[in-house]
């Protein structure tokens, strides 16, 4: 199984909709997939099509250690697992301040937290978990960067990605984690957008993915109704962005998986 964490260097720059389109994609591509979300505002419900937060999910051992993490996730229509993070208690609201606390220390204590769950999923090998993140720098995306065999960093086209894409860019640099960088929310009929991802390529050469994925307000509504944006506009160019973004990645899978040449297999 390979690990892509999701991560942005700001808030709201499509990571939760690509980490879920991306798995329903790849499950399409027949790679076992797995959503999980390393993101204490557990909303991965919702992103499902339920209207309540999760009880149990990713953290489940440290609310209560007699509870179970790995039967915790939620299977889709399309067959992808979703390990939502869970915590939520009977009223819906968050854990109590002891559990934040205890969960607090387990992140910042053990660096390979997730890693080593992670590690312990069995996925056939050409799997894949994608972990959806809070915006970067936090602990929680730092636990996904550590878990991953790839790092997507998703960029909208604004200002502020690019003053605070330096400072991640060399963070993945000094840890040696691979990274491909892509675009979201891209309006060809914006300068502003126009110059900043120009600015992106300049930057960022190869690094950056040639699928970027165009603003669409059907994702949203998409979102609001409950609907997978990618069955209900099949034909939009922001699908087509995603079935290219998925593409590359299926390939990304089955190249990580080939023994290099000229060693044993
Ligand atoms: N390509 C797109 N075109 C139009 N809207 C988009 C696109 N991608 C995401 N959105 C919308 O932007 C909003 C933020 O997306 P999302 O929640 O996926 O971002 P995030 O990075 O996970 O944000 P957060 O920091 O809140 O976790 C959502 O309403 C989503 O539907
Ligand atoms: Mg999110």
């Amino acid at each position: 199984m390979k690990t892509i964490a999701v991560v942005s260097p700001v808030g709201g720059a499509g990571r939760t909709t690509l980490t879920v389109a991306l798995a329903g994609l790849l499950m399409a591509r027949k790679h076992a997939a797995l959503a999980v979300e390393c993101d204490p505002r557990n909303v991965f419900t919702f992103y499902c099509g339920l209207r309540t937060p999760a009880r149990r999910g990713l953290v489940s051992h440290v609310v209560s250690p007699t509870d179970d993490w790995s039967d915790a996730a939620l299977e889709t229509d399309d067959g992808v697992l979703w390990l939502p993070w869970g915590g939520a208690r009977g009223d819906g609201r968050g854990p109590d301040a002891e559990t934040a606390a205890a969960i607090a220390a387990v992140l910042h204590e053990q660096p390979t937290w997730l890693r080593d769950l992670l590690a312990r999923i069995d996925l056939p090998g050409h799997g894949v978990a994608l972990v959806d993140t809070p915006a970067w720098p936090s602990v929680h995306a730092s636990q996904a960067i550590a878990a991953a065999d790839l790092v997507l960093v998703v960029l909208p086209p604004q200002p502020l990605a690019c003053a605070t894409l330096p400072r991640l860019r060399s963070e993945l640099k000094a840890l040696g984690k691979e990274t491909v960088y892509v675009a979201n929310a891209a309006s060809p009929a914006s300068q502003l957008h126009t110059d900043i991802l120009t600015l992106l390529r300049d930057a960022l050469g190869a690094e950056l993915s040639v699928y970027r994925v165009h603003a669409d307000t059907g994702i949203p509504e998409a979102l609001a109704r409950n609907e997978n944006f990618v069955q209900a506009a099949p034909h939009s160019q922001a699908a087509h962005d995603l079935q290219g973004l998925a593409s590359w990645l299926s390939n990304w899978i089955h190249a990580a998986h080939q023994p290099a040449a000229g060693a044993k297999a």
